[in-house]
């Protein structure tokens, strides 16, 4: 029987919407489990919403409703989120459920048989107004360090210092204001301290947790493993623990049995598996794989082993544990507009742009990645637009043309072999970027595989051929088109809705890692024709990318554009606005920048505007390029006809005279009159300036 595979990332409280910190978690998984099912893998993928807890249930009371009310409102909502990323679950279900029930129930009863539950008095915050311990979080006061006001009960914001509530000055309930009292009352603990030595053994396993994070955990062991307190008093949204008045089992201890309520509601919906038990069972055979972020590597690689343990059920193999999300640079905060709901993001942009971001950016590691919108763009834009997109629209195109009429070439054993073989030769890499989580090689491998292409067709030109050897022509874009067909399965687990519309324009079954581990060149049925070729993505624009910050578009970015173009004195007005460049820049800044060589086809003047020309370039794309370039004053539109130039290529479009002009030439001089173009030789359209 196939290995069977258990996947899982950590549950969304339904508590608020599903932001994209939490998207790339989802993406990271998603990504993960595509790629296991892409190599013939039997995986399953399970997630659900975490619905117990005390915020939950006030903020329900707050808004007058049932916590099963509010926390079903978002249900819907995460579970659409989930669809319009494309996180394609088996099962999204809630620990609110009746299954999760049972099982929270079946494992206490284990833990109390096996003599892990341990009874302690312990006295804790109370409202006697709002009759209700407080957690940390509901009270505030004074910190006693900085004596800031206004401080949670856990830790100061502003120093940071660690406290107790009963340590804060002049304490209060955050609900009412009043101050709080200590009360008594009997807790259940789980005896995590009886479990060191398995857990000490598990966090050497290779492949169970990165290795930093399980050498930070080491230094709980050092203090010595604290008991868990496992109960609540009520009121509580929660689930009663049997056998007790009004305890409630504390959130942390049902959210993770969530993940196996969620593979018995899918066992029992599916009839895929006999019950939760075929996955969970201690001997069974399934490996069980959690994703999570670093904030809650604590839970899942210290109590849920030892619960599971106890419970004589199975451990997972792995916790794959990730940092934080931060939009440019900084802490995602609400007053910034950077905390962004996944709804926001889907109402302006395609979510393939963010899955191929995030895992451009992603390692295997925990540190911290970032969304600068504007590397977001660039990124998005330089490598998949412009990159594999034109690899794919400029083949595509020319053979759908009128006279290649869609049909492929027989292999041949050209230089479009070799590249379909060298590309080809590269899968591996690919495969191992995945299998270890480095989605960022993975992309790097792929964009590289892309270029080649792209480079290949530049010293064919078949744009050239068609005219005079079409079936050369032919043969050079079968072979390009082969490499985008490979680059279409390569980059499935990421933008799988993109390949699938690049396969459907190649009018080929799905391309799969499974297939590729004995594919062969020529990988397309060279028999059949191709179909109807279409951009794969636009090209994400500024103002639409900014607009996910929940400011509005801005009304008319055009027209700023022209205004600024409008005489010298107010571009100057404009340019001191701007922040001044730093007058050392980053390797890696410098790299943004693409130049290419272009060839000037057509000049035109610019009506009332003496100094612009308007130019229609080749740089060696599907189409010339339309520059507005300010050169009137020291060049005749004949002298520019036909001359090579260097084009900034991947500039933002602007409007200059209600023209779209995309790119910049390269000229040095002051300006005016002294301006001399800058000549790239011999090079071809197309060509790279580095
Ligand atoms: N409900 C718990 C998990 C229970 S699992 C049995 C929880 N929920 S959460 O909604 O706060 O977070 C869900 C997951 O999203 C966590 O793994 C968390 O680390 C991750 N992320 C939340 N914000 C994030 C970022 N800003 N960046 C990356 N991941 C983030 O924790
Ligand atoms: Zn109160």
């Amino acid at each position: 029987m196939a290995e069977r595979i258990l996947v899982t990332s950590a549950l969304p409280y339904a508590n608020g919407p599903i932001h994209i910190g939490h998207m790339v978690e989802y993406v990271q998984t998603d990504i993960y489990v595509r790629f296991l099912r892409s190599c013939g893998k039997d995986v399953v993928y399970f997630c659900a919403d975490d619905t117990h807890g005390t915020p939950i249930e006030i903020n329900a009371a707050k808004q007058g409703i049932s916590p099963e009310e509010f926390v079903a409102r978002f249900y819907e909502a995460h579970k659409a989120d989930f669809q319009d990323f494309g996180i394609s679950v088996d099962y999204f279900h809630s620990t609110n459920s009746p299954e999760n029930k049972h099982y929270a129930e079946l494992i206490y009863g284990k833990l109390k048989e096996h003599g892990d539950i341990e009874r302690r008095e312990i006295e804790q915050t109370y409202c006697e107004v709002d009759k209700r311990f407080l957690p940390d979080r509901f009270i505030k006061g004074t910190c006693p360090n900085c004596k800031a006001p206004d401080q949670y009960g856990d830790a100061c914001e502003k120093c940071g210092k660690a406290y107790t509530p009963t340590d804060l000055i002049e304490p209060r309930c955050s609900l009412c204001g009043t101050p709080p009292v200590r009360r008594s009352s009997t807790h259940l603990f789980f005896k995590l301290s009886r479990h060191e030595d398995f857990l000490r053994e598990l966090l050497r396993r290779p492949g169970f947790l990165n290795p930093g994070l399980a050498t930070q955990l080491q230094t709980f062991f050092e203090k010595g493993l604290a008991d868990w307190d496992i109960s609540r008093d009520g009121p509580y949204f929660g689930f009663q623990i049997p056998g007790e008045t009004d305890k409630y089992f504390y959130v942390w201890l049902d959210a993770p049995i969530g993940y196996i309520a969620t593979t018995e509601k899918w066992a029992k919906e599916t009839g895929k598996a006999k019950s939760a038990l075929d996955y969970w069972a201690e001997d069974s055979d399934a490996r069980i794989i959690h994703f999570i972020g670093k904030d809650i590597v604590y839970f899942h690689a210290l109590f849920w082993p030892a619960v599971l343990k106890v419970a004589g059920l199975k451990r997972p193999e792995s916790v794959k544990a990730h940092g934080h999300l931060t939009v440019n640079g900084e802490k995602m905060s609400k007053s910034r507009g950077t905390l962004i709901p996944a709804r926001s993001y889907l109402e302006h942009l395609d979510p393939s742009y963010l899955r191929y971001f995030y895992a451009a950016v992603l390692g295997s590691g925990v540190e911290d990645l970032d969304l600068s919108l504007k590397d977001f763009r660039l990124r998005v834009n330089g490598e998949l637009v412009n990159n594999v997109g034109n690899l794919a629209n400029r083949s595509l195109s020319m053979l759908a043309g009128a006279v290649l009429q869609k049909r492929l070439a027989p292999p041949s054993d050209g230089p479009g072999r070799a590249l379909v073989e060298a590309a080809l030769a590269r899968v591996s890499e690919v495969r191992e970027a995945y299998e270890k989580l480095e989605y960022r090689q993975a992309i790097r491998v792929i964009t590289e595989i892309s270029q080649s292409a792209n480079s290949f067709l530049q010293q064919q030109a078949p744009w050239a051929k068609i005219k005079t050897d079409p079936e050369a022509a032919r043969a050079d874009l079968s072979d390009a088109a082969e490499v985008a067909y490979l680059l279409g399965a390569l980059l499935s687990p990421v933008i799988p809705r993109v390949s699938e519309k690049l396969f459907a324009q190649l009018d080929a079954p799905p391309l799969t890692f499974e297939a590729l581990a004995i594919a062969q060149y020529p990988l397309l049925d060279r028999g059949r024709t191709v179909g109807t070729p279409e951009p794969l993505l636009p090209r994400l624009e500024e103002a639409r990318v900014d607009a996910i910050l929940g400011q509005p578009v801005p009304e008319a970015p055009k027209a700023k554009e022209e205004k600024k173009a409008k005489g010298e004195k107010k571009a100057k007005e404009g340019a001191a606005a701007e922040p001044e460049p730093p007058s050392e820049i980053e390797y890696a800044d410098f790299a943004k920048v693409v130049l290419k060589v272009g060839k000037v086809l057509q000049v035109e003047r610019v009506p009332k505007a003496d100094k612009l020309l308007k130019l229609t370039v080749d740089v060696g794309e599907e189409q010339p390029r339309t520059i507005c370039a300010g050169i009137a004053e020291a060049y005749q539109p004949e002298q520019v006809q036909g001359r090579k130039v260097v084009v900034v290529a991947n500039l933002k479009p602007r409007m200059l005279r209600g023209i779209e002009s995309r790119g910049m030439l390269l000229a040095a001089g002051p300006g005016g009159k002294e301006l001399s173009l800058v000549d790239p030789g011999d090079l071809p359209p197309g060509a790279e300036v580095k």
